[in-house]
Order: C-alpha cells, then sequence, then structure tokens
C-alpha cells in the first residue's frame, strides 16, 4: 500500500477537484463557459509563473517528513495537471467534484462499481455507445448487477421499468448512435422519486450544449476522447459529480481501482477544453448544413439529428440543448450495401471509429462501434451511417458528400 492509499484508507476526505488546496477561485466566481474552460484550475505555475499547466511526470512527492508532503504523495492519487483537468471538468458541469480517467469506460466502470452492489438494479438506455452497454450485458451481469433497457425518451416506459432496488438510470443524450433526446429534468424527477441516481453521458453533448446537473442529473459521465479533448489524440473519461459526498465516494474508487489517466494525457484533454466552446460552435454550424444536404438527396431514406422538426426528440432538445452538436446518423435508401458504399467513398471524412475531433468522420455502426450489440435489443439497423461532423469548410464538406452519394 501507499502511503497515498494509506491516508485515503485511514478517512482523509481529501478528494476529488477540492483536494489539492483552496477551491478552486474560478468555479467561485460568476464566469462565462470559454471562461471557465481556458482558466478554471489553471492558474498560473506557482513555482515558475508558466501560464500553461505543466506536464507534472512525476510518480512521486517528496516528503519532508513522514507524512508530511505538500498535497501529492503518489500520482495515482493526485497528480498536480490531473487536477487542473479535474477542476475544469467540475467547473465545466457546474459539479462539486471532477474526476478524470485513462477511457471513458474506465470512468463508467468506477461509477458503477462505486453505486451498486450485487442485487442491484439499473435502467439502461435501448440505444446507446455499444461498449456501455457491453459492460452491463457482458461485465457487471457477473456480478449480480441487472439491468433493464428502456426507450428513455418514453417516460411512462422508464417509470414501469423501475424497481425498489434500482441505484441508478442511466441515460445517454443524444444516443449514440441513433441521435435520440431525453427529457433530463423528467428523468430526474422520476429517478429521484424512488431514490434512484441519474447518470447523463454527456459526451455527443459536451458541457457547452448541454449541462445535466442543472436539469437534476447527479453525476455526468464522458468520454473525453470525444469533443472534450477534441483532436483526435487521446483516450480519456471523467466523472463530475454535482454533490460532495458521492465525489468523495468516486474519488475513493478512482484511487482504489487506479484507473486514472497520466499527466501528459491529462494535458491534452486540458487543452482541448480551452476551445472547446468555438469548436461546438462550428461542429452545430457544419452539421446544420450538412443536413440539409443530406434532405435534399434522394439516396437518403431518413436524416436522424435533433435539430430537425420532425426530430421525435426536437423540442426536448430545444429545451435542454444550447443547439443541437456536430453528429448526423443517416439511412440509405439503397440498404446496408449502399452505406457500406458511402463509407467507401468519401475523401474529406475519414472513415473510422470514434467522434468528436476537428477532423470529419464517417463510419458504419453496425459493423463498426456498435458490432458489440449485433444480436441484442441495441442492435442498429444495417443500413445506418454515422457522421462525426468536424470543423474544415463547410463547403468542402458538401462537396465531399455529393459526390460520394451521386
Ligand atoms: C457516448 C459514449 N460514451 C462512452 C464512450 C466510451 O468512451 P472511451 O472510448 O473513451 O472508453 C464512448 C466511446 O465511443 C461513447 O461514444
Amino acid at each position: 500500500m501507499s502511503d497515498a492509499d494509506a491516508t485515503r484508507d485511514a478517512g482523509s476526505r481529501d478528494f476529488g477537484s477540492e483536494v489539492h488546496g483552496e477551491p478552486d477561485r474560478w468555479a467561485r466566481g460568476s464566469y462565462g463557459f470559454e471562461t471557465l474552460a481556458i482558466h478554471a484550475g489553471q492558474d498560473p505555475d506557482p513555482t515558475t509563473g508558466a501560464v500553461v499547466v505543466p506536464i507534472y511526470q512525476t510518480s512521486t512527492y517528496v516528503q519532508s517528513e513522514v507524512g508530511q508532503h505538500r498535497g501529492y504523495e503518489y500520482s495515482r492519487s493526485g497528480n498536480p495537471t490531473r487536477t487542473a483537468l479535474e477542476t475544469c471538468l467540475a467547473a465545466l458541469e457546474g459539479g462539486r467534484t471532477g474526476l478524470a480517467f485513462a477511457s471513458g469506460l474506465a470512468a463508467e466502470d468506477c461509477l458503477l462499481r462505486t453505486v451498486a452492489r450485487p442485487g442491484a438494479h439499473v435502467v439502461v438506455p435501448d440505444d446507446a455507445y455499444g461498449g456501455t452497454y457491453r459492460l452491463f450485458a457482458q461485465v457487471l451481469k457477473r456480478w449480480g448487477v441487472e439491468h433493464t433497457p428502456v426507450r428513455l425518451g418514453d417516460l411512462d416506459a422508464v417509470r414501469a421499468a423501475l424497481r425498489p432496488e434500482t441505484v441508478l438510470v442511466w441515460c445517454e443524450t443524444p444516443t449514440n448512435p441513433l441521435l435520440g433526446v431525453a427529457d433530463i429534468a423528467g428523468l430526474a424527477e422520476l429517478a429521484h422519486g424512488t431514490g434512484a441516481r441519474l447518470v447523463v453521458d454527456n459526451t455527443f453533448a459536451s458541457p457547452y450544449l448541454q449541462r445535466p446537473i442543472e436539469l437534476g442529473a447527479d453525476v455526468v459521465v464522458h468520454s473525453t476522447t470525444k469533443y472534450l479533448g477534441g483532436h483526435s489524440d487521446v483516450v480519456g473519461g471523467a466523472l463530475v459529480a454535482a454533490d460532495a459526498g458521492l465525489g468523495e465516494e468516486l474519488a475513493y474508487h478512482q484511487n482504489a481501482m487506479g484507473g486514472v489517466p497520466g499527466a501528459f494525457d491529462s494535458w491534452l484533454v486540458l487543452r482541448g477544453a480551452k476551445t472547446l466552446g468555438v469548436r461546438m460552435d462550428r461542429h452545430c454550424s457544419n452539421a446544420q448544413r450538412v443536413v440539409e444536404l443530406l434532405q435534399r438527396s434522394p439516396a437518403v431514406a431518413q436524416v436522424l439529428y435533433p435539430g430537425l422538426p420532425e426530430h421525435p426528440g426536437h423540442e426536448v432538445a430545444a429545451k435542454q440543448m444550447r443547439d443541437f452538436g456536430g453528429m448526423v446518423s443517416l439511412r440509405l435508401a439503397g440498404g446496408e450495401q449502399a452505406a457500406l458504399e458511402l463509407c467507401r467513398r468519401t475523401r474529406v471524412f475519414t472513415l473510422g471509429e470514434s467522434l468528436g475531433g476537428v477532423e470529419s468522420l464517417i463510419e458504419h455502426p453496425g459493423r463498426m462501434t456498435h458490432a458489440s450489440v449485433a444480436g441484442s435489443q441495441l442492435e442498429v439497423p444495417a443500413d445506418l451511417v454515422r457522421l462525426s461532423v468536424g470543423i474544415e469548410t463547410a463547403d468542402d464538406l458538401l462537396d465531399d458528400l455529393e459526390q460520394a452519394l451521386a
């Protein structure tokens, strides 16, 4: 056991984004989103004056006497670069505690093993990132955690699925890959009515477009690999807890389970977060242009985008999101072969998994990101193509799709 483990096991209550010194001064003030993204947790380095948070590439820290240190003992338990990121994430989501992880799934696993015990039950979306569903169906089920997939847009169906042993309602909105929308405030009310917590995977919207904690969510999950990192150069995850008590429990498990990011990965996500607002604005406006083009194409049977007035979740999305995001899915009139052909033909949209980076990506969820849910209730249509619309020149994106669909 490291010294840091010993401190925590002895009952230290100093965890998370408030661990290392005063609660962040930026988070206490009334600053706008972009100001927090650039400054929260990121005061100039007290030792050198460096304006950018340094990459503290160290595993351990000097102690002047046994047990006397400057707030850091061992980098699994805490690292100053990671603290800066965690503080910034908590400020951006409006939560009390931010915690960074080595991947989105490591964050999800930490959350689930913190709040669920054998015999617990979780309501999960009937459309979600395939890896999230796999965690429930293939991993946690073996440890006695039950789950029920439900269409979260249907609050009556959610109410019917809740049980006395339900500990979480797990929400993803907009969903990956069908862009379904769930009413976060409505779900929070239902979950809290039975003593369960509401978790929102906010990866697709990012905190710039949607702030689930303000709508009643207890925890926000991110794959920071996506819009927060924003440049397809890092894999990471995050949890932000609305209240300090749950934040402490999660921080305890983050350290006890150990799925933390290194200093450089933390730094990359922090650098990405600084430009989240301006990037998201461009992702959204480019996506809108792409949607208009797709709607005109006879090759496209259906466009799935919450910004469309005919989308069943449009009204809720308009209420709880600042804009409708950069993810667009479409179904091809020519079926699976046409979908695969479209993925083959684009030149600016790169064929690849993941999303949320500055470059536009195209993929076939059925055979790629969601292959693991084939045969389950979450299986996706074979004629579906998902676009992550990047921030390139919009006309180039439109020309590319036009030639690929021709
Ligand atoms: C919505 C969503 N949540 C969670 C994850 C998992 O994140 P990671 O791949 O960083 O583990 C993903 C990954 O694609 C995702 O799209």
